[in-house]
């Protein structure tokens, strides 16, 4: 393997078999990763994009150590996740966020104190490095405060600190913004982008392409256990379709009309949300072939219809790619 890869992932697989039902005798088998190959660089922040249940999770556990996989290999830093495990925790940071992972009836210097002795950290060292881990996610004036009286941004503000305390080369986030309000998640994309600054690898989880597109030059797609992109966020723009997106909306449409629109010239997607008693249509579109006029003028005879084009966003492309895997 190139030394410049942080990660390498070769037809990973994992199964979960649970059993349920009388005498347990029903089992209950979930194939969360069918076959996943990802590599990812050295000294970036590669985005991983995906609804509930895709399988962001378990991707992050296996390659942090956590959970082991089923089938397949898994390389980071260079090194086996299981063969090597011992090699590489020391190296890795892990951040699940959450309401778990930190000690509430205990104050935050505390708590990092009980992580640094777990990692290991020299006693000499510990103190100064817990003020620098502080200050750098800027809780130095909360340091003194026990957890419980913490908000949820400060709490995943404590998480990261605890995942970098020991300096680790690789820090995986999972979520680091789920559940924060606007300002607190902008503020903790600073801090993932002030980390790779000092040569940190970042592997993150998202819902949001948003947040993807403002951190993460390379992202991937999980849907359903399967990587169905993998690109920049230019590349992404690109492959779902050109960068046109043509709402139609009226109190509902027939199957020859639908036939219809996905008939015309240069379009490439066409889907349907229902909005109370109205209907949208979503048109994804290629060329300057097919105008919102010539949308209209195929759908004659429907009381306030209205048709409008807008640009393309990063979501829709998200949204398309999910969709395709779920067809
Ligand atoms: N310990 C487990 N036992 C059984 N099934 C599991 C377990 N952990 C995860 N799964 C299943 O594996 C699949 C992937 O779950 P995972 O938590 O990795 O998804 P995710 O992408 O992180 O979702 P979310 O966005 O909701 O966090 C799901 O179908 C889930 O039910
Ligand atoms: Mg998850």
């Amino acid at each position: 393997m190139s030394d410049d890869l942080a990660i390498e992932v070769r037809n990973l697989v994992r199964v979960f078999e649970s059993r349920k039902g009388f005498f347990f005798g029903e089992k209950n088998r979930t194939e969360a990763l069918k076959g996943v190959e990802l590599l990812v660089g050295r000294g970036t922040i590669f985005g991983l994009l995906g609804p509930n249940g895709a399988g962001k999770t378990t991707l992050t556990k296996i390659l942090s150590t956590l959970l082991l996989p089923t089938t397949g290999t898994v390389r980071v830093l260079g090194h086996d996740v299981v063969e090597e495990a011992s090699w590489l925790r020391p190296r890795i940071g892990l951040v699940l966020g959450g309401e778990r992972g930190l000690y509430n009836r205990i104050n935050a210097r505390e708590n990092l104190r009980y992580f640094a002795d777990l990692y290991g950290i020299p006693p000499v060292e510990r103190d100064r490095r817990i003020t620098e881990v502080l200050e750098r996610v800027d809780l130095t004036w909360a340091g003194d405060r026990r957890v419980e009286e913490y908000s949820r941004g400060m709490k995943q503000k404590l998480h990261i600190a605890r995942g970098i305390l020991h300096r680790p080369e690789i820090l995986f986030l999972d979520e680091p913004t789920i559940g924060l309000d606007p300002k607190s998640a902008r503020e903790t994309r600073k801090l993932v982008r002030s980390l790779v600054v000092d040569g940190v690898t970042i592997f993150l989880t998202t819902h949001y392409m948003f947040e993807a597109e403002e951190l993460c030059p390379q992202v991937a797609v999980l849907s359903k256990g399967r990587i169905v992109a993998n690109d920049t966020i230019g590349g992404l723009r690109q492959r779902v379709g050109g960068d046109r997106t043509i709402e139609v909306e009226a109190y509902g449409f027939e199957d020859r009309e639908l036939s219809l629109l996905r008939g015309l010239p240069g379009v490439s997607h066409v889907t349907g949300e229902e909005f109370g008693p109205r209907m949208r249509l979503t048109l994804r579109v290629r060329t300057w072939e097919t105008t919102p006029e010539q949308v209209g003028l195929l759908l004659p005879g429907h009381p306030e219809l209205s048709v409008r084009e807008r640009r393309t966003s990063l979501e829709d492309v998200y949204l398309d790619l999910v969709e395709e895997e779920a067809n």
